[in-house]
């Protein structure tokens, strides 16, 4: 009987064995699918293969520092592959992240790869996106405003992540506030719209970025045709 944790080990080895090759750049996500492809990336790069990576957060970069891991600032090299969880996938390709915080970085990553991988179990496809509250990273003086303007233009109340009083803060510095939108039809759209609020600096919507989506469940390793 296989654990959650084997199904993501799974996924995790598959996209680095699949997509990475020696002499690449690598961006390496967050998550605790995207932990087993950093594992695999140091299993590699130990058997004396020349993989570097840009890490999307402090956790990411501090377990590629434990691996021996050689890591590059995020611009000083083009990143061949990046590969990252999700927690939510539509049919489309569209992604829902950011439930681990590291969602601008993840974003500026999976922009800026030639080819951006994501890897997960299968709890995590969906026909739309939207039951998973969308993160929204905010600049902290702008909170109280972008709160209520999320309310009063799409109904809904935010939710400041780790409550009002010690809010949860990304490597950036900044809050989130996560947004229970329920399915959304156009989510290209609502990250437009949120990010015309000033003082949003990203969303967990991830649109027009997915090249490959690994899935693995107790039957195996596939991967999903759009
Ligand atoms: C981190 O900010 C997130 O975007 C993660 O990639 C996402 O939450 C998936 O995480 P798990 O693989 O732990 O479910």
């Amino acid at each position: 009987m296989k654990t959650a944790d084997d199904l993501k080990r799974a996924a995790g080895f598959a996209a680095v064995d699949r997509y990475v090759r020696t002499g690449m750049c690598i961006g390496l996500g967050t998550g605790s699918t995207a932990h087993w492809a950093i594992v695999r990336t140091g299993e590699r790069v130990a058997a004396g293969e020349q993989i570097a990576a840009v890490a999307t957060s402090g956790v990411t970069e501090r377990l590629c520092r434990e691996l021996g891991i050689p890591l590059v600032l995020f611009g000083d090299r083009e990143i061949d592959v990046a590969i990252d969880g999700a927690d939510e996938v539509a049919a489309d390709f569209s992604l829902t992240k950011g439930g681990g915080g590291a969602l601008f970085r993840e974003k500026a990553v999976a922009i800026a790869a030639g080819t951006f991988v994501v890897i997960v179990t299968p709890e995590k496809l969906v026909d739309r996106l939207g039951a998973f509250p969308t993160p929204v990273e905010v600049v902290p003086y702008s909170l109280p405003y972008v709160r209520r303007r999320i309310a009063a233009t799409f109904g809904v109340e935010p939710a400041v992540r780790g409550g009002a009083a010690s809010p949860f803060v990304t490597d950036n510095g900044n809050p989130i506030l996560d947004c229970a939108f329920g399915p959304l039809s156009d989510p290209a759209a609502r990250d437009a719209e949120l990010r015309a609020i000033h003082g949003v600096v990203a969303t967990g919507l991830f649109w027009g970025l997915t090249d490959a989506v690994i899935v693995a469940d107790p039957e195996g390793v596939r991967e999903l045709a759009r």
